[in-house]
């Protein structure tokens, strides 16, 4: 199967990149989300980053124009019967996702493959809410998406070979490198990461060092580009707790309890970056 038109629901910080390397790669995009500011700032944001790759010299602005042709923003769902996949970049909740799934499942074509970036939930549970659960799987982007070169591919149980071969076919024609993972809470990405950034909120929470000397000991002792409580605010810290709480929940093991401060930035609207407040300031 030759994947030629992609749907990308949700254009926050994961579906603007998403749909961005889509439309790099050739394919035509619809851009979908409910909320209409949020898929204007998606689409100007993607304008923002090609752009400064034509300003850099990474990019001609002929394929910054044609980028920009193969990308179609829009406020309905229904453009997905054009589709041949459709990748959900909505929020990380399970009856959210499975909602979007039941509507897919009616509007797209027969042969369609219905992808989702979730960062733990179930692919098998997504696909249960559907009639094509062979087609259902988990495509999973890291952030900031047009920079990152991992996608990690997930089966759900019912999840067919054909299905698994095409986008692990697309994932090499986007430019990056798939590794194939089974259906478990987080997955290998997250139940590895995750637990770290919940470890160094706990460092914080317990008054053993201040934020930035947590993230100076990861960053200069360990190599790592972020410090993990940069790294959280940059991911979101709903999403870094709806994710501790599916690992607590699907393993049942208390080692993966959240934070209790994690929790109350996230009561507090403190969400990171994409709110202008985390562990850091942002203005
Ligand atoms: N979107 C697109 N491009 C971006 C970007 C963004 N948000 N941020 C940076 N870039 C690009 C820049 O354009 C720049 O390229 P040019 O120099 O050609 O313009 C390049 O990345 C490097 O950027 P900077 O020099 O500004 O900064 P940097 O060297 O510190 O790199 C970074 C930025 C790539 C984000 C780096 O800090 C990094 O790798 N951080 C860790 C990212 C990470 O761990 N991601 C995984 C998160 S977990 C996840 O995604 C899974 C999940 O389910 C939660
Ligand atoms: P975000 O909050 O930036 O964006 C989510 C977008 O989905 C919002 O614009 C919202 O308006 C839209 N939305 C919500 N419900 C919708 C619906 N029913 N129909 C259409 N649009 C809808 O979130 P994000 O960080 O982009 O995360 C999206 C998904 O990607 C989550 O499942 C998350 O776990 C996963 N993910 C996030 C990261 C990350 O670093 N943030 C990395 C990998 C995967």
């Amino acid at each position: 199967m030759t994947i030629k038109t992609v749907m990308v629901i949700g254009a926050g910080q994961m579906g603007a990149g998403i749909a961005q390397v889509f439309a790099q790669a050739g394919l035509q995009v619809f851009l979908n989300d409910m909320n209409e500011v949020a898929l204007d700032k998606g689409m100007k944001n993607i304008e923002k980053l090609l752009a400064r790759a034509v300003e850099k010299g990474r990019m001609e602005e002929e394929e910054k124009n044609s980028t920009l042709s193969r990308l179609t923003s829009t406020n309905t769902i229904n453009d997905a019967q054009h589709c041949d996949l459709i990748v959900e970049a909505v929020v990380e909740n399970m009856n959210v996702k499975t909602k979007v799934f039941k509507q897919l499942d009616e509007i797209a074509p027969k042969h369609a493959i219905l992808a989702s970036n979730t960062s733990s939930l179930p692919i098998t549970e997504i696909a249960s809410a559907t009639n094509r659960a062979s087609q259902v799987i988990g495509m999973h982007f890291m952030n900031p998406v047009p920079v990152m070169k991992l996608v990690e591919i997930i089966r759900g149980l019912q999840t067919s070979d054909e299905t698994y071969q095409a986008i692990e076919n697309l994932t090499h024609r986007l430019g990056k490198t798939p590794v194939e993972v089974s259906d478990f809470p987080g997955f290998v990405s997250n139940r590895i990461l995750m637990p770290m950034i919940n470890e160094a909120i706990y460092t914080l929470y317990e008054g053993v060092a201040s934020v930035e000397d947590i993230d100076t000991v990861m960053k200069l002792g360990m190599n790592h580009p972020m410090g993990p409580l940069q790294l959280a605010d940059f991911i979101g810290l709903d999403t870094c707790l709806y994710i501790m709480e599916v690992l607590h929940e699907g393993f049942g093991d208390s080692k993966y309890r959240p934070c209790p401060l994690l929790r109350k930035y996230v009561k507090a609207g403190w969400l990171g970056k994409k709110s202008g407040r985390g562990f850091y300031q942002y203005d």
